[in-house]
């Protein structure tokens, strides 16, 4: 698939067909995500797998729990019948102070990944700012240790949902050539 099909043909799946997604299409699409920029090359990333039912149940009770009032159409019910979810975390020692910029290229890289191979998914959070309660059940439910945080949770399956068109702002309104107003 083109570039410029990918970016523009990827969209937040929800829905996800009762078909497995082998261990083999996940790591090609984890091994295009280690690619991404990260500061000073430290490369933090773990890519944390989770088929575990009982796992994926969790990850969306945390997710609903800490859902702010203005997102509740956002619920997480849907993790639970992706066929995974990756869970991209990031190594706080080796992120050089940029823990969330590290977790989220791989995560834009990711999903684009995810797109081209068929696979459909939506980017989802693993962290609140004023709610450090939310990366600490994530870590607790995945084990993962102190110094490692999560950054994104991205489920993946076969799309069985195709999304309405988007709305799209003009490119005109978002490209400014100057700082000063000047063209
Ligand atoms: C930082 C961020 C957080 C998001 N959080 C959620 C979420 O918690 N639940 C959800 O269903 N979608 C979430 N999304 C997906 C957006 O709703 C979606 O990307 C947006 O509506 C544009 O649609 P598209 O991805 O199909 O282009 C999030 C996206 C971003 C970038």
């Amino acid at each position: 698939m083109e570039f410029d099909e990918a970016v523009k043909g990827r969209r937040s799946i929800r829905k996800y067909r009762n078909r497995c997604v082998e261990d083999s299409v996940i790591e090609e699409i984890l091994d295009l995500a280690r690619y991404a920029p990260s500061s000073m090359n430290g490369q933090p990333w773990t890519f944390m797998v989770v088929r575990d039912d009982e796992t994926k149940r969790k990850l969306a009770e945390i997710k609903n729990k800490y859902c702010p009032v203005e997102k509740q159409e956002y619920r997480a019910d849907f993790l639970q019948s992706a066929p995974a979810i990756v869970v991209v975390c990031v190594d706080k020692e080796k992120s050089y102070d940029r823990e969330i910029e590290n977790g989220v290229l791989a995560a834009a890289s990711l999903l684009l990944a995810a797109h081209t191979r068929g696979l459909g998914s939506v980017y989802m959070s693993a962290y609140r700012k004023d709610e450090p309660a939310v990366a600490e059940e994530i870590r607790q439910t995945l084990g993962i240790p102190s110094h490692t945080d999560p950054i994104s949770i991205l489920p993946l399956g076969y799309p069985d949902e195709t999304p309405e068109p988007k709305n799209m702002e003009s490119i005109h309104r978002l490209v400014c050539y100057e700082c000063n107003g000047k063209r």
